[in-house]
């Protein structure tokens, strides 16, 4: 994007910014069985985007492949985790729409970094789910040359120059080759995802109900920004378009100027996690869009010359440049702006466990919680001590639960009732 214009910017209007939380539950089930509906025709695509390096957490495996330890399957990854909701969300429309058979095709971004091991691991993530690889594509999007702080080419051996893939805005070209093919499925409907949000709600049927009712082209899903110099980048609107304004770009006045009700005006904050239309993602992968390109400084392995080793640097050196996923929101006609709640659907893996923040222990702990409040709405209250795990397989938004419900705690499967008895000082309601 340019340089933000900002007596030009202004926040989505309330109209286009839906809150879920404030949804009353006869809209509420309405949407739900929109969605549903929409995913027993066949015509919901779920779009993952999981083409990233990770540096920050640091890992060897791709992100999505990484084991969580949660012990609910044995592949137990992020991956496993949205396989297991889109297999759920299929009995869901099956049982609600019985003479249809529904169908979510799962698009899988991937890049030179992470193809290899995620076509491997996914092989195994739909057996154990009961998904099929042809209820899958996989994609490569594009890599580019990566440079140092002087901006020449890095080298990453004598020969080939050091590159890194072109950004998650790089799922339109990417995309580019395979709308026939989902043109011909009759997809009309995506979700597109990052493949590092433990909470990740995919092909909510709530939103894909939400924006079919309400007609939208393209959504954005976002959490409240309550702390004005949070990180995160909020949706708004400049001069009449929508956009992202990252928060390294938003002005002190602007970022803490609030609305009569005291939230901050500029509350939209991105989560990286979208909805378009089949109309919409035609038109942006078309070669006319050309998306800027966003610098980011990362650490890039280079080879030593002197040594021809490869050197893996523990601090950023150099420059890849990227395109942003959200970079076309300039073209939507009718933008709708999803709220939801943090703590109910955004806790993301992006560092390493020293960090303390949004890596694997705090995914863990944020879906202990997650699945605490499901089990705490169907009446039944289990002791803090131990983590409690619902398989998104048995419940993908809390539907469902008993005390015939398995659960993994401490990497044994157990049924609710079992944990009761065990602990015999539980309150249950039920
Ligand atoms: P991030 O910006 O968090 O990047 O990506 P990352 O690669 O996961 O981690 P860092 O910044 O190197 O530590 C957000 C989402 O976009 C995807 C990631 O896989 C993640 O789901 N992504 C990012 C791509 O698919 N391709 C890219 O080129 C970059």
């Amino acid at each position: 994007m340019g340089n933000p214009c900002f007596d030009q910017i202004s926040p989505i209007s309330h109209d286009r910014h839906i809150v879920k939380a404030d949804l009353d539950l006869e809209t509420k089930n309405k949407y739900w069985s929109l969605g549903l509906k929409a995913i027993s025709r066949g015509e919901v695509g779920a779009i993952v985007m999981a083409g990233g390096q990770a540096t920050r957490l640091g890992a060897v495996e791709p992100k999505g492949t990484l084991s969580l330890g949660l012990g609910l399957s044995s592949t137990d990854s992020l991956f496993w985790h949205q396989a297991a909701r889109i297999a759920r969300l299929l009995k869901l429309a099956k049982k609600m729409y019985p003479d249809s058979s529904p169908t979510i095709p799962w698009l899988v971004m991937t890049s030179d970094s992470t193809g290899e091991e995620t076509r491997k691991h996914l092989i195994k993530v739909v057996k154990d789910v009961g998904l099929s690889m042809d209820d899958i594509i996989i994609f490569d999007q594009a890599e580019i040359p990566c440079f140092d702080f002087n901006g020449k080419f890095m080298l990453r051996s004598r020969s080939s120059i050091a590159t890194a893939p072109d950004g998650n805005g790089g799922m339109y070209a990417a995309l580019r080759p395979v709308i026939p093919k989902l043109k011909d499925l009759g997809v009309k409907y995506f979700h597109v995802y990052c493949v590092d949000n433990i909470l990740c709600r995919v092909a909510d049927p709530h939103l894909i109900g939400c924006v079919i009712d309400m007609d939208a082209d393209c959504a954005g899903t976002t959490v409240e920004k309550t702390n004005p110099s949070e990180s995160v980048g909020v949706v708004c609107l400049e001069s009449g378009h929508v956009r992202v304004l990252e928060y390294s770009e938003i002005p002190k006045e602007l970022a803490e100027k609030r609305d009569p009700n005291g939230k901050l005006s500029f509350r939209a904050g991105s989560v990286a996690m979208h909805y378009f239309t089949m109309e919409f993602l035609e038109k942006v992968c078309d070669e006319s869009v050309r998306l800027p390109f966003h610098v980011a400084k990362k650490k890039v392995p280079y080879v030593d010359l002197n040594t021809d080793q490869l050197v893996k640097p523990t601090e950023p050196n150099g420059i890849k440049l990227e395109q942003f996923v959200f970079d076309v929101f300039p073209h939507a006609k009718r933008f709708l702006v999803w709220e939801v709640l943090r703590n109910e659907e955004f806790s993301p893996l992006k560092n390493a466990e020293h960090v303390g923040r949004d890596c694997v222990s705090t995914c863990r702990r944020d879906f202990d919680v997650e699945c605490r409040r499901w089990l705490s709405h169907s009446g039944i209250e289990l002791p803090k001590h131990n983590p409690v795990y619902i398989s998104p397989l048995d419940s993908y938004e809390g539907e469902g639960l008993s005390e015939d419900t398995r659960v993994a705690t401490n990497g044994i499967i157990k049924e609710i009732r079992e944990l009761l008895i065990e602990n015999g000082d539980v309150h249950n309601n039920s």
